[in-house]
């Protein structure tokens, strides 16, 4: 039996059906498998900078008897896949920054008929901050709880529309305090920032980003003070 575990099932939920999917960092295959046992995919193209990656992924696809429904491929991100083979792209498990250098390096994913779910490790802002800056509307925002550790899931569209977003959203997204997990989630970014400009504050009190740490902590504030969280 294959059990991808809450993380990567909460991903697998957010893929639209029936896509030309490609999941990059795929290293067991184990997403690809899930959506093509579980009819959310017919065929996945499954990536992977490394080649030991894609050993454990072809374990896994011998186990399930799945080689006429999933490729594999070296790729370093996206660099290895055309256009034509991606309507849906997951990227699940990886730094947030990496996620949105590999984002960044494939221009032609701005493209209206493209879907990206992501589900960045760490520095979830990242992800938002490009996302935001690149014409793509967040859709979908998940949190789960996975070995103790509380994760997000973003679902995004190209729109090609660019909003003034303030730097508070690329930290908190779309999630909202009436989650307990959302919650959970949003009180550790928070943290994160404030232990960041308290740090600068006491040891360089003119640094250039602390106008920007307070603004992204102010709004987190007005955010707890008009959802009544308690947060504070
Ligand atoms: C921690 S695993 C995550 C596996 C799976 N996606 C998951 O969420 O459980 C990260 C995988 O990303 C791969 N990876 C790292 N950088 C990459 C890149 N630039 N392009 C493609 N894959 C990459 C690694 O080789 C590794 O197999």
């Amino acid at each position: 039996m294959l059990n991808i575990g809450p993380r990567l099932l909460c991903a697998a939920l957010m893929v639209r059906k029936n896509r030309k999917t490609v999941d990059i960092g795929t290293d067991h295959a184990y997403l690809p498998a899930y959506l093509v046992m579980n009819g959310i995919s017919e065929r996945v193209l499954a990536c992977d900078i490394g080649v030991k990656p894609l050993g454990n992924a072809a374990k896994t696809l011998r186990q399930f008897d799945l080689k006429d429904k999933i490729s594999l491929r070296v790729s370093d991100g996206l660099k290895e896949v055309s256009p034509e083979e991606a309507e849906e792209i997951t990227i699940c498990g990886m730094g947030g920054t990496l996620m949105s250098d590999i984002l960044r390096a494939a221009p032609w994913i701005r493209n209206e008929g493209v879907h990206l779910v992501l589900q960045p490790m760490t520095h979830s802002e990242d992800v938002r901050e490009y996302l935001c800056e690149n014409g793509f509307l967040i859709t979908q925002e998940r949190c789960v709880k996975d070995a103790g550790r509380v994760y997000c899931c973003i679902g995004a569209k190209y729109s090609g529309e660019k909003k003034d977003w303030p730097a508070g959203y690329f930290y908190f997204g779309t999630l909202s305090f009436s989650d307990e997990l959302s919650a959970e989630f949003m009180k550790k970014q928070a943290h994160r920032v404030k232990t960041k400009l308290e740090a600068l504050e006491k040891s360089d009190a003119s640094n250039e980003k602390l106008p920007y740490l307070r603004d992204i902590y102010s709004y987190y504030e007005e955010r707890c003070r008009c959802e009544g969280s308690g947060c504070l």
